[in-house]
C-alpha cells in the first residue's frame, strides 16, 4: 500500500443534553445518552502522514510540538486494522483556544479519525468513525455528524452499540451559536477528570443520572418539531443539573467565573424582552448561547459588553467531519 497523508476537518460540538460520567473509563463509554449540535465555524483541521521511515508518532497541535500519548492509541488501531505499521506525522490546528472549554478535543479526535480512516484507507463507515472518535474522547464521537446528534450510551460491554448517529442536519433549524470566551487560561479542572471525581464523589450524581432519559426524549422531541421553548427548558436544566452535580461533590468543582454568571443573567434578561435565546456552559467558564435563526448577532452585541468577556464568536450550525485532502 502506498502511503499518502490524509486532511480533515471536524467541527467543535455543543451538548445541549450533557455527557457527564462514564460506565467504563478504559473504552470511554458514557453512562448516558448525550444529544448535541456541531458547529461549522469553530473547527479543527489535522493532517494524518504515515511515514515509513519514523521510528515514533509525531504531534503539532497549533504549530507546536505536542506529547502524541493520547492520539498514539488511536493510530495503533488504525495501524491495527489496515496491517500497515507506519508511525505518522500528525498536523493539527484549531481555530479556537484550546483547553479553554470550547471542546478541542471533540473535533480533535473526530479530525484526527477521519484523517486516518483515510490515509490508512480502512474504509470505517461514520458509526466506525463515531466509535473511533469515542475511544479519544467521550464528545468527539458526535463530532462525526453535522446538525443534531444524539449520542447512545450503548449497553453492550465492547462498547459498539455506544456511538453517535444524526438526528437532522444543520437546515433543517439553523440554530445560531454565541460563544462567549470569559478566559483563555486552560481550565482548572479537565472534564474527563471533573466528572469521575463527580461520579465518585457527588450525592448529587444518581439524581443527575436518573433525569437523563426524560431529557434525551424531551430534547428529541424539541428538535423534531423545532419547539424553542421546549429545548430552551432542557439545555439550560441540563447544564445547571450537570454543573449542581459538580458543585456537590467533595471537594465540588466550582467552574463559574464572575463574568460566566453575568452572562446568564444577560442572556435570561434578553429572552424575557423576547429574543430567542438560552446558555449553556460546558466544563470550564465560557458561556455559549444558543439561539434562533437571525438573532445570533443581536446577542453577540449584549454579551461583548459584559465586563469580563474577552472575545465573542459566532457560529451557526455545520456538517460532520469530513476528508478535505
Ligand atoms: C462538559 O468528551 O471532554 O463538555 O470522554 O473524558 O474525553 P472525555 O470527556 P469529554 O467531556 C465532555 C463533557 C462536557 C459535556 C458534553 O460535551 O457533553
Amino acid at each position: 500500500m502506498s502511503l499518502q497523508p490524509a486532511t480533515a476537518r471536524a467541527g467543535a460540538n455543543i451538548a445541549l443534553v450533557k455527557y457527564w460520567g462514564k460506565r467504563d473509563s478504559g473504552l470511554n463509554l458514557p453512562a448516558a445518552g448525550s444529544i448535541s449540535i456541531t458547529l461549522a465555524e469553530l473547527e479543527t483541521q489535522t493532517t494524518v502522514a504515515p511515514m515509513a521511515d519514523l521510528s515514533d508518532d509525531r504531534l503539532e497541535l497549533d504549530g507546536q510540538s505536542a506529547d502524541p500519548a493520547r492520539i498514539r492509541p488511536v493510530l495503533d488501531r488504525f495501524r491495527a486494522r489496515s496491517g500497515v505499521d507506519a508511525r505518522c506525522r500528525v498536523e493539527t490546528r484549531n481555530n479556537f483556544p484550546t483547553g479553554a472549554g470550547l471542546a478541542s478535543s471533540a473535533s480533535g479526535f473526530a479530525a484526527l479519525v477521519t484523517a486516518a480512516d483515510a490515509a490508512f484507507a480502512t474504509g470505517l463507515d461514520e458509526r466506525g468513525l463515531s466509535i473511533e472518535a469515542r475511544l479519544g474522547s467521550g464528545s468527539a464521537a458526535r463530532s462525526i455528524f453535522g446538525g443534531f446528534v444524539e449520542m447512545a450510551s450503548g449497553t453492550r460491554v465492547d462498547g459498539s452499540d455506544a456511538h453517535a448517529s444524526a438526528l437532522a442536519d444543520a437546515p433543517h433549524w439553523p440554530l445560531e451559536v454565541v460563544v462567549a470566551i470569559t478566559t483563555r487560561q486552560a481550565k482548572a479542572v479537565a472534564s474527563t477528570e471533573g466528572m469521575n471525581h463527580t461520579m465518585s464523589t457527588s450525592p448529587y450524581y444518581p439524581a443527575w443520572l436518573s433525569g437523563m432519559d426524560a431529557d434525551l426524549e424531551q430534547a428529541r422531541n424539541a428538535i423534531a418539531r423545532r419547539d424553542f421553548e421546549q429545548l430552551v427548558a432542557v439545555t439550560e436544566s441540563s447544564a445547571l443539573k450537570m454543573h449542581a452535580s459538580a458543585l456537590a461533590a467533595q471537594p465540588g468543582i466550582l467552574y463559574w467565573h464572575a463574568a460566566t454568571v453575568a452572562c446568564l443573567h444577560e442572556i435570561r434578561s434578553m429572552r424575557l424582552a423576547g429574543t430567542g435565546v438560552c446558555f449553556t456552559v460546558d466544563a470550564g467558564p465560557q458561556v455559549k448561547a444558543v439561539c434562533l435563526p437571525g438573532q445570533g448577532k443581536r446577542v453577540a452585541r449584549r454579551l461583548a459588553d459584559i465586563d469580563g468577556v474577552e472575545q465573542v464568536v459566532q457560529a451557526r450550525l455545520g456538517p460532520g467531519a469530513e476528508v478535505v485532502s
